[in-house]
């Protein structure tokens, strides 16, 4: 996310607007705590995780009350456009917000690890979520060849497999768990021991954390109960994902997004998110955004079953 507030301050500035931060989001909105800033606010952040804007969930943001208190924040310090970085839950309060207050042009970008938002092909956060979680299982795999060990890898995703699936493909996992698809542990169970008989030394096993099955030691227990051909283990990998320095990819993602959203404010165009589709900046309202989420490419859980 730091990428994408220095664009959008550096292209605000290059278009000779005035860039005001809004710290800690919708709360800071309310509470008007905003950050005039110049080109030096963003120097030296292109590298660094997280978002130094801070981040946070506002339970007043969705009362009436809170929005006009946050309308008139925004109009006494004269910000006529928002660019709000986030997902669902940011573009529904901007949603309802712009309904009520017109004369505030907000525009989004797609900010989740996740990536399960629909209009855009990748979203900012999960480029590097899947990297630190590639590395991580990575590792964990010279444990699981050197012990004979069936390894049981949580990754993030409480209702989405894209992180599960692009880090489990990444790595060879045996299989991959996701929300999207039902999980059949006999099915499993009969990969598993496919494997153990065509001799590998060890198997990986990559869950999404909302897996329907459940987490992955409520899925390594029932498996347990009915394969114990290899030692088992489960490693939660958690929070590391969201954090942490951003690929390459995604500082460019980022870069590309904030600038967009700016001009699309400057186009006079709100109520939409600024996302990027098969390498053209594509925009969704914001109604669409939440109403759909991104599917799951089946060819990819295809990829997993013919290629491990
Ligand atoms: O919504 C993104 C997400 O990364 C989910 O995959 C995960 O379950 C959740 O956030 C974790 O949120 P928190 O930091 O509040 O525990």
């Amino acid at each position: 996310m730091n990428a994408c507030i220095r664009a959008v301050v550096r292209t605000g500035l290059h278009h000779d607007l005035q860039v005001v931060g809004i710290r800690r989001g919708y709360a800071g909105m309310i509470d008007g705590d905003f950050w005039e800033m110049d080109a030096h606010s963003v120097s030296n952040i292109i590298q660094l995780g997280g978002t130094i804007l801070q981040s946070a969930r506002s339970e007043e943001f969705r009362t009436a009350e809170g929005r006009k208190m946050a309308y008139q924040q925004l109009k006494k310090r004269g910000i006529e456009g928002v660019v709000a970085i986030g997902g669902d839950g940011t573009f529904t309060g901007a949603n309802i917000f712009m309904k009520e207050y017109s004369d505030i042009a907000f525009v989004g970008i797609p900010g989740t690890i996740d990536n399960d938002l629909y209009g855009t092909d990748f979203t900012i956060g999960y480029d590097t979520a899947i990297n630190t979680a590639m590395n991580a299982i990575d590792n964990i795999k010279d444990t699981a060849n050197a012990h004979n060990r069936l390894f049981f890898i949580e990754v993030m995703g409480r209702d989405a497999g894209f992180i599960a699936l692009r880090s489990g493909i990444a790595t060879g996992a045996e299989a991959v768990l996701i929300p999207e698809s039902k999980t059949n542990i006999d099915r499993l169970i009969d990969t598993l021991e496919y494997n153990f008989n065509r001799k590998k030394t060890s198997s990986i096993v990559v869950v999404a954390e909302g897996d329907d099955a459940g987490g992955a030691f409520t899925i390594a227990e029932k498996v347990k109960q009915k394969f114990n051909h290899y030692d088992i283990r489960v490693t939660i990998l958690g929070h590391i994902q969201r954090g942490g320095r951003p690929t390459c990819m995604e500082r460019v993602l980022a870069s590309r997004l904030g600038m967009e959203a700016v001009r699309a404010l400057l186009q006079d165009m709100k109520g939409v998110m600024v996302g990027e589709q098969c390498r053209k900046i594509v925009y969704t309202p914001f109604e669409n955004a939440i109403k759909h989420h991104q599917e799951i490419n089946p060819i990819l859980l295809e990829m997993v079953e013919i290629l491990s």
